[in-house]
């Protein structure tokens, strides 16, 4: 293999800019040529695709956001979309696509690789945590940290208007933000999708909460489950407590990356680009135990993700 490609695809997260870094300097360090492409799967089709060189990707480790730019590219959906991106992949001669991205953007790989023979590695990176091969994904600790930082915020003015606090978070099928973040910030109640909730037992939760002398309830609440305004309404109706409603929204896909991201990043980079040097293809990187994994594509994406029972548990007993 002579030449590769790198792109960002879906939702930005932070470390994505550590990931292209890794793979365009370990590419470079084995003498592959580095195109990197712009806009995610519309830049193949558009051609906006450059030479990448070391310093291309200076300066950035420390950045959020994706200097290759990102999209979800309705065209590459489509067969036809397909067969044209690897028509210019030919034209520049790029034989394998390191592909930076969440579960749609791994579907999208493994089509082009399948239609057409292309060698495809994936690096997870999503805010979401929401793919279930891996541990982690790049941006999930940032986004984490960044809800943190938020939470200990509200903390104060909950606390000094004797309040309930609600914080919706980024996650439609995953809570890990929310459990994660409500795990960390000592929240009293944390509401995701992969588990059951009962409005009666959270709104008895709050009331005793407040008997027992707690000055203030944090409830972490997953976008999955419901917005925020509609709970903070429905809760101060019944506990007749007043009660606020924060969404973080895109906040928190932003920022500088954390180290943990940064590093976790700079592996899964430089292991894309051996397992194509190796010849490898279809394969999707992982964190598995603290140990950097590779995975088939297809049985990858067939995991379903489960949440953590035991950190659920846990939240709960210590906010107590
Ligand atoms: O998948 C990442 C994510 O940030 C989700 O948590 C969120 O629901 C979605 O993307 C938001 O997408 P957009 O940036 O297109 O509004």
């Amino acid at each position: 293999m002579k030449t590769i490609g790198v792109l960002t695809s879906g939702g930005d997260a932070p470390g994505m800019n550590a990931a292209i870094r890794a793979v365009v300097r370990t590419g470079l360090a084995n003498g592959l040529r580095v195109m990197g492409i712009q806009r995610g799967y519309n830049g193949i089709i558009n051609g906006e695709i450059f030479e990448m060189t070391s310093s291309s990707v200076s300066d950035i480790i420390q950045r959020g956001g994706t200097i290759l730019r990102t999209a979800r590219s309705e065209e590459f959906r489509t067969e036809e979309g397909r067969k044209k991106a690897y028509n210019v992949l030919k034209v520049f001669g790029i034989e394998g696509l390191v592909v930076i991205g969440g579960d749609g953007s791994f579907t999208g790989a493994m089509k082009l690789s399948n239609e057409h023979g292309v060698k495809v590695v994936g690096i997870p990176g999503t805010i979401d945590n929401d793919l279930a091969y891996t541990d982690y994904t790049i941006g999930f600790d940032t986004a984490v940290n960044t809800v943190l930082d938020a939470i200990n915020k509200l903390r104060d003015t909950s606390t000094s208007h004797e309040r309930v606090s609600i914080v919706e978070v980024m996650g439609r099928r995953c809570g890990d933000i929310a459990l994660y973040a409500g795990l960390a910030g000592g929240a009293e109640s944390i509401i995701i999708p992969e588990q059951p909730y009962d409005f009666n037992e959270l709104c008895r939760t709050i009331i005793e909460s407040k008997a027992k002398g707690k000055m203030h309830s944090l409830i972490l609440l997953a976008e999955g489950v419901g917005g925020a305004e509609d709970l903070a309404k429905k809760i101060e109706e019944i506990t007749g407590i007043e009660t606020r409603a924060t969404k973080l929204g895109h906040i928190q896909r932003g920022g500088s990356p954390t180290a943990f991201d940064r590093i976790l990043a700079s592996k899964m980079g430089a292991r894309a680009v051996e397992l194509l040097m190796e010849g490898k293809s279809q394969r999707v990187i992982g964190i598995r135990d603290g140990k950097i994994i590779d995975m088939d594509i297809v049985e990858a994406l067939s995991m379903k993700k489960k949440s953590d029972d035991y950190m659920y548990e846990l939240a709960k007993i210590l906010s107590f």
